[in-house]
Parts: structure tokens; C-alpha cells; sequence
């Protein structure tokens, strides 16, 4: 099991994030990742999916997760789950098994307080040991939020598909940002 201790150490705006750990998720984290999931639904910025989930309906997708290979990592703070990050395939053909997608979300308790940015530069730090050559994210074109944190962390614009979703009868863009792993 992997697990880090990211001392923050500051309180900033709701919340002290003095100990935070980052681990393997455990299935009994299920119900808290899926809550994190359903409000970033509901923001209609986050994700394709329009839909709320149940629990049940993601038990396969957290099955498909493996800590040696494509892990599935959560945010732990005093027992309660913060956020959460997934490395999942990204096109279904073998010469992209070392290209990998990777999610982030993040409680909205617990946003702004740099818990997006840990999750990621520890999968970046990660990916080398996980036998990950790129990874790449797939996000809305008006996810300001998600395309400044990735491209924070050295994420580059690697592909533009115009008003290719359509949310509440609007069309959206979608960016995939990537970022090549060295070593
Ligand atoms: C995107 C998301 C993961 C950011 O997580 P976070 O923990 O709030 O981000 P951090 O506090 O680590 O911020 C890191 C950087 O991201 C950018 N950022 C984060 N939230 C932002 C916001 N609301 N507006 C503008 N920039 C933002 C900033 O550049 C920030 O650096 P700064 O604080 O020095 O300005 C979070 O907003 C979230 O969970 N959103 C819903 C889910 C989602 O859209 N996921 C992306 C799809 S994969």
C-alpha cells in the first residue's frame, strides 16, 4: 500500500490540511469517492458524465484499478475522504499502454487549499515506478480550474476538439492536456 504523509501545514480559507494522507483507495471508500463524483457532476464544468452514479454502478471502474499498475489513490483527512485520483486507460489499443488518463477531484470543503496539486505531483512523481511514459487529461475547455492546475504542473495543450459535448444544450470543448514522464 502506498501511503504519504503531505504536511500542508497552513490553515487557508475553510479548512487546516495539516496531515494529509495520500493512499490506496480501499472498496469502503466507494461511497465517499462517489459523493465527491456526483457533486462535480452537478457543476457541469468536471465531467462528460450527466448523470448522477450510484455506488453500485462504479464498483466495476474501482475493480479496474491496480495499485502495481493503475491506481486509484485517495485523500485522507482526520477519516474523512478529501479527494480522490484515478489512472485509467486511455484508448483501448496496446501501442497506447504506456499513455494513461488520469482524473482529479477534489471536495469542494476542501478545493483551493493545494490538495489538486498534490494528488498530481505525486502521480507525476509516481508514473516512472507505475511503468507510465505519458499522461494525459481530458478536460473541458471551460474547466479553468482543472486546465490551470494541470498546466501548473507542466501539463501541455495537446489536442483541441471544438464543441464536441453537449451539456445542457450547450456545446463544449474539449481540451487533452499531456505531459511526457522522463526516465
Ligand atoms: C480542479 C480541482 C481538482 C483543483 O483542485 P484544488 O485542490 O482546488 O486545487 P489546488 O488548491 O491544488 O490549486 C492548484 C492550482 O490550480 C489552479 N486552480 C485551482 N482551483 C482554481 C479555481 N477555482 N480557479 C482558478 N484556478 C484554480 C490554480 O492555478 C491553483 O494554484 P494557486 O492556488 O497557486 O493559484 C478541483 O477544482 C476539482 O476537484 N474540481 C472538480 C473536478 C474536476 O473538474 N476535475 C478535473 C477533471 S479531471
Amino acid at each position: 500500500m502506498t501511503v504519504v504523509t503531505v504536511n500542508l501545514g497552513e490553515i487557508v480559507g475553510r479548512r487546516s490540511l495539516e496531515k494529509m494522507i495520500i493512499r490506496d483507495a480501499a472498496e469502503s471508500d466507494l461511497p465517499a469517492i462517489v459523493e465527491i463524483y456526483n457533486t462535480a457532476i452537478r457543476s457541469r464544468i468536471s465531467t462528460a458524465q450527466l448523470e448522477p452514479v450510484s455506488v453500485e454502478e462504479k464498483v466495476a471502474w474501482f475493480r479496474g484499478h491496480s495499485p502495481q499498475s493503475r491506481p486509484l489513490w485517495v485523500a485522507e483527512h482526520d477519516a474523512q475522504i478529501a479527494g480522490w485520483l484515478s489512472f485509467h486507460v486511455f484508448l483501448p489499443r496496446s501501442a497506447y499502454r504506456d499513455t494513461v488518463e488520469i482524473s482529479v477531484y477534489v471536495s469542494e470543503q476542501f478545493q483551493r487549499v493545494g490538495l489538486g496539486r498534490a494528488l498530481l505531483e505525486k502521480a507525476i512523481t509516481d508514473s516512472s515506478r507505475l511503468g507510465i511514459h505519458a499522461l494525459v487529461g481530458c478536460i473541458f475547455g471551460h474547466n479553468e480550474p482543472s486546465l490551470r492546475l494541470f498546466e501548473k504542473l507542466g501539463f501541455e495543450r495537446w489536442g483541441f476538439l471544438p464543441r464536441i459535448a453537449r451539456v445542457d444544450e450547450i456545446e463544449r470543448d474539449l481540451m487533452i492536456v499531456g505531459r511526457h514522464i522522463s526516465g
